[in-house]
């Protein structure tokens, strides 16, 4: 089946992706006013889903759009989207609608605009990837999963520009994020994490990475750390629902150690895969 043949779920509706359209007064397209999820997918199975849900009712309640459908809802339409048991992700996107008329106030009594697709997952170089260190140039509310997403496409941009495959955000001297990925290092050999707050996106990987460390019995610290902490990482990672666990080898162009994925990540990344292997394999 070719791209444009593949179904997508739009406003109760199933249809090929080349025919789902939405009116150009939708308030996604005039102002990103609208929050999305991405969730993967294995053997089938979302993994993560019910933490998925309640990341997207909050962001839907921080954006104050009131949930347009339920759990069951949800789930039965990923159901029907996914298809085989490939590694594969769902992308929801919720928006408040089409208004009448371009208006930043928002507009009393619309219906939002709903959308789902599920796509395969492209696999990342296992042997790690190049981050530069960027200024984080976004909004201040960043906990939201927002579509309004013009600061992380030019970060994310500079890192391929700079032959790099992520962009790992400072502000006011810390380290914040990835352009799309949480970031994680290990210091003096602990696992450290900037903790949550609004400059960052409470990652669901991110969770589960920590969870996965502390059950393997490694020092884990959601702390604050800056970028000289970061540049004598004896590790660097990035996190997200599609890139799970990936070493950054390069850094601004200077090798991470070695130059490749380090010792805590084999055991973390062993433990993850393995996750999602039971994952798989459940019922
Ligand atoms: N992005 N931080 C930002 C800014 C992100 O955009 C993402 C994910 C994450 C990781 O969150 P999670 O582990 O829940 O995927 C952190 C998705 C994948 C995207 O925008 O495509």
């Amino acid at each position: 089946m070719s791209e444009a043949d593949q179904p997508v779920y739009l406003n109760g509706e199933y249809l090929p992706l080349a025919e789902a359209s939405i009116p150009v007064l939708d308030r996604g397209f005039l102002f990103g006013d609208g929050v999305y999820e991405v969730i993967p997918v294995y053997g089938g199975k979302p993994l993560r889903l019910d933490d998925h849900l309640a990341r997207l009712k909050r962001s839907l309640g921080e954006i104050r759009i009131p949930p347009p459908l339920t759990d069951a809802e949800w789930s039965s339409i990923f159901s029907r989207l996914i298809s085989g048991t490939g590694d594969q992700y769902l992308y929801l996107q919720v928006t408040r609608g089409a208004a009448t008329k371009r208006d930043h106030a928002i507009p009393a009594g619309i219906a939002p605009t709903v959308f789902v697709m599920c796509s395969p997952i492209t696999p990342m170089p296992a042997d790690g990837i190049k981050a530069i260190t960027v200024e984080d140039i976004r909004w201040s509310r960043c906990d939201i999963k927002a579509i309004t997403l013009l600061a992380n496409v030019l970060l994310r941009q500079d890192a391929i520009d700079a032959g790099a495959a992520e962009a790992i955000l400072i502000r006011d001297g810390k380290v914040q994020e990835g352009a799309a990925s949480n970031v994680f290092i290990v210091s003096h050999g602990a696992i450290v994490t900037p903790p949550k707050g609004r400059t960052i996106l409470p990652g669901i990987t991110r969770d589960l990475v920590l969870e996965l460390a502390r059950e393997a019995g490694q020092t884990v610290e959601e702390r604050l750390f800056d970028a000289e902490e970061l540049r004598n990482a004896s590790e660097i990672w990035m996190t997200s629902s599609i890139r799970e666990i990936l070493p950054v080898i390069e850094l601004d162009g200077q090798r991470v150690s070695a130059g490749n994925p380090g010792p805590v990540w084999q055991t973390l990344n062993a433990a993850y895969q393995a996750f999602k292997e039971r994952h798989s394999q459940s019922d």
